[in-house]
């Protein structure tokens, strides 16, 4: 069976690299990349650290306009002709990915399906509802995803398994390589920060605002910033507070050791909310919303709106007061196993018995779900 995965920005490298590793030992595998990112610290720097092949091959389109990454996607579709496409989370990537599939007439599996936040004003929760409406398998990292995607848009459910999110298995699979790193030098508590939505760092009054709230902070901040971001403060002409450690983007490893020894995270980011829980550290969501509600459910997320909310330093003393109180032992994303039932799955739809294991986890397929999930694929097929 002939896989293609389709991977475009920086999360999709490194949420993809545990997957890789797993779909190139077992199928006849392409790994693409869009070229959606492309400056070598968004890039190229997870290409050479993180435990997995590079790319098979890089697009080079240098853009996130949709068409452009559909077009040059769907060309290299059809020189590969894939039975099976696999794109993940909401990127313009995704959508272009996902698109040159339903070209060429593979099963296109999504991974990251079913979150949403119910925010159509964000391109990546547009990009989610598309992608999920044109798939044949939609991988829902969580049983709150599976449930949107089943009881609210009313997809079947055996087309909906439970696998767990790629972000436990990254940090899992890389691990000692972070602990083995040098850590950020910071002295005390401090706090790590990303900041890159549109709604955010595109609008003036709001950036303003945010770096306001930054500034009351009583720790210092290391904030890599995005290159979105970067721009806009620079067209914008604001200037960062004082405790604002400004870099550049940095690594996975050294990302993930700096979020390890901080007090707390703050963010905007769909994956550092994840690491958070993983990692055990307490988080703020720089949104009016998140389309990972379980995190807030368990104590070790909360929002704050940078448009309208006042007093994030108030927040902070909350979150570092109570977030001891929280059930740590519950990773709503699971253990590190999403990638073996990923690999299972599409074993299954390739009619083979699988090689790829993984152990009973309550809230999350089992081999006999992955089962009836290829099987229903293999019936829609069949019909269509
Ligand atoms: C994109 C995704 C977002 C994801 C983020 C991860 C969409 C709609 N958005 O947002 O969901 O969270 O990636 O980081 O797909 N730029 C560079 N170098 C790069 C990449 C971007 O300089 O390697 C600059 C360019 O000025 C570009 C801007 O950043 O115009 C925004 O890049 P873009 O890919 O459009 O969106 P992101 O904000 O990165
Ligand atoms: N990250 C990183 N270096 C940085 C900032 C973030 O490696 O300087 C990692 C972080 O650990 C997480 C991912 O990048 O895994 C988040 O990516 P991003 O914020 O670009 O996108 P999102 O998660 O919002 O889609």
């Amino acid at each position: 069976m002939r896989v293609a995965t389709v991977c475009g920005t920086r999360p999709e490298l490194i949420k993809l690299a545990p997957l890789v590793p797993e779909l190139s030992a077992r199928f006849d595998h392409h790994y693409l990349f869009t070229g959606q990112h492309y400056s070598p610290n968004m890039v190229q720097v997870f290409v050479d650290e993180l435990d997995a092949p590079a790319p098979d091959s890089f697009l080079d389109v240098g853009t996130s306009e949709i068409d452009a990454l559909t077009a040059a996607t769907a060309a290299k579709m059809r020189e590969l002709r894939p039975d099976v496409v696999v794109t993940y989370g909401d990127t313009n990537s995704t959508l272009a990915g996902s698109r040159a599939a339903k070209e060429v007439g593979a099963i296109l599996i999504h991974v990251e399906a079913g979150i949403r936040s119910f925010d159509r004003s964000m391109p990546e929760e547009l990009n989610r509802v598309i992608v999920d409406e044109i798939s044949d398998l939609r991988l829902a990292p969580t049983g709150l995803a599976a449930w949107f995607l089943t009881a609210f848009e009313h997809r079947p459910p055996p087309a909906c398994p439970v696998v767990g999110n790629l972000a436990v298995d990254a940090w899992v699979r890389h691990r000692d390589l972070i602990a083995a790193r040098p850590g950020p030098g910071l002295e005390g508590d401090y706090a790590v920060m990303t900041l890159h939505r549109q709604a955010t760092v595109d609008d003036p009054e709001v950036l303003g605002r945010a770096l306001k709230e930054f500034g009351s902070l009583s720790m210092p901040i290391l904030f890599p910033v995005h290159p979105r971001t970067a721009d806009r403060m620079k067209s914008f002409g604001l200037e960062w507070p004082d405790n604002l450690q400004i870099c550049e983007p940095i690594g996975y490893l050294d990302f993930c050791r700096a979020m390890s020894g901080a007090a707390i995270l703050l963010t905007d980011s769909g994956g550092v909310q994840e690491e958070g829980i993983s990692l055990g550290i307490p988080c703020i969501t720089l949104r009016p919303n998140t389309e990972r509600m379980e995190t807030v459910f368990l104590g070790g997320n909360k929002l704050f709106d940078l448009a309208r909310d006042t007093g994030l330093a108030g927040d902070v003393e909350h979150m570092l007061a109570t977030h001891g109180d929280r059930p740590y032992q519950l990773n709503p994303f699971g253990s590190g196993y999403a990638a073996a039932r990923i690999a299972a799955v599409i074993e299954l739809l390739d009619g083979r018995a699988p090689t790829a294991s993984f152990p009973d986890e309550a809230g999350f397929a089992t081999m006999a779900d992955l089962q009836a999930a290829a099987s229903f694929v293999a019936a829609s097929r069949r019909a269509a």
